[in-house]
């Protein structure tokens, strides 16, 4: 990261403490290492995050429907779903500092290092001999590796390593009062599985038709060994993931289309086309014939922010095996095709995205330090750019004074416009303070209550972006407002 991204990212993480976006956990007990909280703002702005997930996919697919299913299941569908026994890190020890690494990790630093320093050929030489021992399983060619490019740690400085090691990434707990007869149950790795082993009931019950998906948002549990770059890498975090089932033989197709169909969903934000980028992975994931990450361009480079995957009927099949149940589909369009396959076990394409870090990418992509200085005087401002529709407040209601019944006039919009937005009222400080502040959290639009409003009862609307101001009567506040913070704005 070069010192200015390095310092703007600090910045930002700064700034989400100050105003009540993200708090690190426990911070009182000196926190709890790759685990944060989401405070008022945060709280606000990850709703609306997950509000434009849903929508997107359930409301606005006729053939996508919910799920909302449990974070404990049967301990059998890990085994069944491969993570028991395959969904582990490679993991490198420093004898020194005793300080333990991703080994991937370490070559990718070391990858960037040498992009840095301009040794282009040597990085991409590493970056395939690194691709290869990943695809190959191969964890004593990682070794090799960490030795022969000379990767020191960087808290020791040393390079006396132990032999790359293979970490499961799950968390167990006991299910039951007793450890007698109780069962060890996982904190979910992924929250796909509950999809996949309700496949039938929401098929039935919903009367669903191939091609169909489900879509749940819910909580993921990693016992992720390294906690990197605030909330990117976390051990508790949120997933938004659709399964989108299909007939076999038409999973390629499917597999562009939500490629396609999840950058758009993501340009819409506003975020700059030269920011994304797609990475299709060379070492596919055990369930997986193509998968591809939508990367985001952070301050400490590119990033994964969401996979698309070509599951096969990889999970399906398993928890078919495991459960003796029959997890197959009748297609009935098939049968009377006269094709002699009515009965299968569908394909399926999955869209994963961490909320979490999606969050993170829209704090960055948001935050700015606006110079406004002018000939005249030196100006600056922090503000958030945030897409109306996602802003955590929609609108603040400012008296100009706290008298001449500016405050009671400023109140009664404040509670006619409080059932449709969220919204703030602020009466502290001057009024360029106190648009600063709403600007500071992303805040869109400020009304302004002045001695005109009680004539005329106008107001003026200030927009954050132009800082431009506009007259308006306080009757058409609600559909002014309305219009500008409409889903409709980036959903169509
Ligand atoms: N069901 C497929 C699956 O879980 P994944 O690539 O392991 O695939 C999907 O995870 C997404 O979840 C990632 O693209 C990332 O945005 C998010 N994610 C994964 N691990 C995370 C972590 N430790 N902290 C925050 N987000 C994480």
């Amino acid at each position: 990261m070069s010192k200015n991204n390095d310092e703007l990212f600090k910045n930002v993480i700064g700034h989400a403490k100050e105003y009540g976006f993200v708090f690190p956990s426990s911070e009182i007990y000196d926190g709890l290492s790759a685990v944060y909280d989401y405070g008022q703002l945060g709280a606000e702005l990850k709703n609306n995050l997950k509000t434009y997930w849903w929508k997107s996919m359930v409301q606005m697919n006729e053939n996508i429907v919910g799920l909302d299913s449990a974070i404990f299941m049967h301990p059998k569908i890990w085994k069944a779903s491969g993570h028991v026994d395959g969904f582990a890190d490679p993991m490198i020890d420093n004898k020194d500092s005793k300080k333990r690494y991703r080994a991937d990790n370490l070559i990718e630093d070391k990858i960037a290092k040498y992009e840095s320093e301009g040794k282009k050929e040597k990085a991409e030489i590493l970056q395939q001999a690194m691709d290869a021992a990943l695809t190959a399983d191969d964890l004593s060619a990682l070794k090799n590796l960490i030795e022969e490019h000379q990767i020191v740690c960087p808290v020791s400085g040393t390079r006396n390593w132990t032999d790359v090691r293979q970490f499961n990434l799950m968390f167990s707990t006991q299910m039951g009062a007793m450890a007698e007869g109780s069962d060890e149950v996982y904190l979910r790795p992924e929250t796909a599985q509950g999809i996949f082993v309700n496949f039938l009931n929401v098929q039935k019950s919903g009367r669903m038709k191939i091609p169909f998906g489900i879509a749940q948002i819910g909580k993921a549990f990693r016992n992720e060994v390294i906690a990197r770059q605030f909330i990117m890498r976390m051990r508790e975090f949120e997933q938004m993931e659709m399964q989108f089932f299909v007939r076999p033989g038409t999973e390629m197709e499917w597999y562009k289309h939500w490629k396609e169909t999840r950058l758009k969903w993501h340009l819409a934000i506003g975020t700059p086309e030269n920011k994304y980028r797609f990475h299709d992975h060379v070492k596919l994931a055990h369930y997986a014939n193509a998968a591809v990450d939508i990367e985001f361009e952070f301050p400490f480079g590119f990033k994964e922010v969401e996979g698309i995957h070509s599951r096969t009927d990889f999970d399906l099949s398993q928890h078919q095996k495991f459960s003796g149940k029959k997890m197959q589909y009748f297609d009935n369009d098939l049968n009377q095709e006269g094709k002699p396959y009515g009965n299968y076990i569908p394909y399926v394409i999955e869209t994963s995205i961490g909320l979490d870090r999606l969050f993170l990418l829209t704090l960055c992509n948001a935050y700015e330090e606006e110079d406004l200085s002018s000939d005249e005087r030196q100006d600056s401002r922090t503000v958030l750019h945030l897409h109306p529709a996602l802003a955590p407040v929609k609108a603040t209601v400012l008296p100009l004074t706290k008298k001449d019944g500016l405050p009671e006039k400023a109140r009664q919009i404040m509670d006619k416009l409080k059932y449709d937005f969220n919204m703030q009222y602020d009466e502290k400080d001057s009024i360029g303070k106190r648009y600063r502040r709403q600007d500071a959290i992303g805040t869109p639009f400020c009304i302004t209550v002045d001695h005109q409003s009680l004539e005329d009862d106008t107001v003026t609307i200030r927009h954050r972006d132009s800082m431009k101001q506009e007259r308006v009567l306080t009757k058409d506040l609600k559909n002014i407002i309305g219009e500008l913070v409409s889903w409709k704005n980036l959903l169509s």
